[in-house]
């Protein structure tokens, strides 16, 4: 029973693992998708189709794979009561942050649609260093457990 527990807990934990990965990997491609849409004129056929690239990467793996992340995260961590941690609470911290970020993402892609470039593709690019710092950050939480 007590090995059907441990084995149970590490698929839970790869699963986690896989869905962090494509979820990170969806963050760091749409700013790129942004600032290739903002080189194409308002208007033009190009526009549309960075628009539906754009909708598809939020549609197929942005959204999906931040709520497995995240199901799987509460899972686990109420498997080994982490909620009481110091550790976990910046690594929540973390990852709230980055989901805020998703968010923010989400309601660009939106206004991108509409027509509005509200950044520029210079301050984009620097964006784009904000996921990779925060996952940085949260591996090392969960790795080495610097507060526990
Ligand atoms: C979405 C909300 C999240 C929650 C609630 C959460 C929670 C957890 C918990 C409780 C563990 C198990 C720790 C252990 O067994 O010692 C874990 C493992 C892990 N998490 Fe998360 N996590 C989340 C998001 C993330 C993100 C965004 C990343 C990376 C950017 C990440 C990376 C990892 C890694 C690499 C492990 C495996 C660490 C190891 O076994 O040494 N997690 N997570």
């Amino acid at each position: 029973m007590q090995w059907v527990l441990a084995m149970t807990y590490l698929w839970l934990k790869a699963g986690h693992v896989i869905f962090v990965i494509f979820w990170m990997a969806g963050l760091f491609m749409l700013p790129r998708y942004f600032v290739y849409h903002q080189e194409a004129a308002e208007g033009s056929p190009e526009n549309a189709l960075w628009v539906e690239r754009e909708r598809r990467l939020l549609r197929i793996i942005l959204w999906p794979s931040m709520a497995v992340s995240w199901i799987l995260g509460l899972a686990l961590a109420l498997t080994i009561g982490a909620f009481s941690q110091p550790w976990f609470h910046v690594k929540l911290a973390f990852v709230l942050a980055l989901s805020a970020y998703h968010v923010w993402l989400a309601g660009y892609h939106q206004a991108l649609a509409r027509g509005e470039r509200r950044l520029s593709g210079k301050r984009l690019r620097l964006l784009n260093e904000v996921p990779g710092m925060a996952a940085a950050m949260i591996v090392i939480m969960v790795v080495l457990k610097p507060f526990a």
